[in-house]
């Protein structure tokens, strides 16, 4: 098979070297079969190319990895899990890839501020399985947590599955250090709850997806494990009686920790992409997926707030492990299930909550009129309006067929601008927790204002005036 991807840039004269003097040989790494799996995004929708993957090990060696890129003129594109959904951990026109995979350092336990200090790169289930025997917990959890790294979760800004109580990640960080461009370091890690000394730079950098700074360690905030869950996977015949649910349950519910939904597309989906047994039939207009946490068993907590609510249809509840991940599958393998059908456009909004459920009804018009024939799947975390809506244009194919071509940028593009009309005329947001990325920033001026816009660009000219980190993303093209 030729081998479609736009030709390797040459790296300039003397900058390898300088690298490979930074982080040793072994580091700089070149060889196409490698660095093909950092050129290519999770979706497959993003392809680039590099000259060299570099791999530094400490936070010092970022710094001169960066200085030495800044001083050569090249640019820079962080990358750590490489699992973001926005296009934004790829190397698209010719970046260094800087890998903070290394960086993958676990501090000990705080358990009297119950915080933690990691690497950048650790994986976010490498943290919990530090912090989980000293019964704490990292706030935010994602279905990506085996590769999803912390400095990842941090530049977007992950929202994840658990956001509903515990907010999403810029609400867990409580220090941080990073690398600026021209390989100066700012490190603030003491996470002293009250600090009022001035620019709150942690808040500053979550959500900047790598273009101010590279993220190279994080102070975060522990939650308590609460040792005792109870799921629920509710049938309902409608978002509106989904949103309908959400509102009730909150008003009762004080451990109520996560509302998840899945269209009935999403649902079939996943039964039919991975065998996943589907507790109901037929199968719900909406699934809705409920857990709550707490120090006691809240399972009859949680059947009798349910019992009062005339919107479930049917209902199967778990407070045992293995039961549990049944009902969890059916919402966590959505992304996967997705993937299976091809190269797929990933939309992720915020809607106000009077306009999500006739958004989420609407948008299947709306992408017919620009994509006739596309599958489109709605799902998300619907207990804090945030809604997935995932196109795959896939003509003629059936059920179980191998997955689809890329249908091409037009096709994208025009998905995108239809979907993000509509969001904005209902007053949403076009980007909840996946970050805006290459993909979603010619887009930005509907959410954010010129005025808006042009302090993002001052921000990131005082720290970056050379323009070397991730310039493919989030600012839309002068
Ligand atoms: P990458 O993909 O490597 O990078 C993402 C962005 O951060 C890029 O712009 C990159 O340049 C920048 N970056 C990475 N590391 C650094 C650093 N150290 N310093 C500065 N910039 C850096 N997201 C959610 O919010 N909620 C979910 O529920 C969720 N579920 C997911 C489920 C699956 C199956 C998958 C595949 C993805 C999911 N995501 C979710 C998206 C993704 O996991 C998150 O965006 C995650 O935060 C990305 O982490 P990463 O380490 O893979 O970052
Ligand atoms: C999720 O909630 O499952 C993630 O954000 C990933 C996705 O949107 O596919
Ligand atoms: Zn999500």
């Amino acid at each position: 098979v030729p081998d479609a991807r736009p030709p390797v840039p040459p790296a300039p004269d003397g900058l390898l070297a300088a690298l490979r003097a930074v982080v040793g040989e072994a580091n700089v790494v070149v060889d196409a079969d490698v660095t093909a799996g950092y050129e290519r995004d999770w979706t497959g929708r993003f392809v680039g190319r590099t000259p060299a993957v570099v791999r530094p090990g400490s936070t010092d060696e970022v710094a001169a990895v960066l200085a030495a890129c800044t001083a050569a003129g090249v640019r820079v594109v962080p990358q750590g899990g490489n699992t973001g959904l926005v296009g934004g951990s790829v190397p698209l026109a010719g970046e260094v890839v800087l890998s903070t995979r290394r960086l993958d350092d676990v501090g000990p336990v705080d358990e009297l501020a119950a915080q933690v200090t990691v690497g950048a790169g650790a994986t976010l289930a490498r943290v919990r399985a530090a912090t989980l025997p000293a019964g704490l917990d990292v706030g935010v959890d994602l279905a990506a947590r085996d590769s999803a790294t912390i400095g990842g979760m941090v530049a977007t800004n992950a929202g994840g599955l658990r956001a509903l109580r515990h907010g999403p990640m810029r609400h867990q960080v409580v220090g941080i250090e990073a690398a600026l461009a021209d390989g100066r370091v700012v490190s603030h890690l003491r996470g002293l709850l009250k600090d009022n000394t001035g620019y709150d730079l942690p808040g500053l950098l979550c959500g900047s997806e790598g273009t101010l700074a590279v993220v190279t360690r994080v102070r975060l905030r522990l939650v308590p494990v609460l040792a005792h869950r109870a799921t629920a996977l509710l049938a309902v015949a409608s978002w509106a009686d989904a949103m309908a649910l959400v509102a009730g349950l909150r008003r009762v519910l004080p451990g109520l920790e996560v509302v998840e939904a899945v269209d009935r597309i999403g649902v079939d989906l996943v039964a039919d992409a991975f065998g996943i047994r589907v507790p109901f039939t037929p199968t719900p207009a909406v699934a809705v997926l409920v857990e709550c946490a707490d120090v006691r068993d809240p399972l009859d907590d949680l059947a009798a707030a349910l019992a009062d609510r005339a919107e479930v249809v049917d209902a199967a509840i778990a407070d045992d492990p293995q039961r549990r991940a049944g009902l969890w599958a059916v919402r966590e393998r959505c992304t996967d299930a997705v993937a299976t059908l091809g190269v797929p456009t990933k939309l992720d909004v915020t809607l106000p909550a009077a306009e999500l459920a006739a958004f989420a009804v609407d948008v299947h018009a709306v992408v017919a009129a620009v994509a006739p024939g596309a599958r489109v799947v709605v799902f998300g975390h619907v207990g804090d309006g945030n809604l997935h809506v995932n196109v795959v244009v896939r003509p003629g194919a059936g059920s179980g067929a191998p997955p689809g071509p890329d249908p091409g940028a037009d096709v994208h593009e025009r998905v995108t601008v239809a979907v993000f009309a509509e969001v904005a005329r209902r007053g949403g947001s076009i980007s909840a927790e996946h970050g805006i990325g290459t993909a979603k920033r010619g887009h930005l001026h509907l959410v954010r204002s010129a005025e808006e816009v042009a302090v993002f660009r001052a921000i990131r000219a005082a720290l970056d005036p050379a323009g070397t980190l991730n310039p493919n993303v989030l600012t839309p093209p002068a």
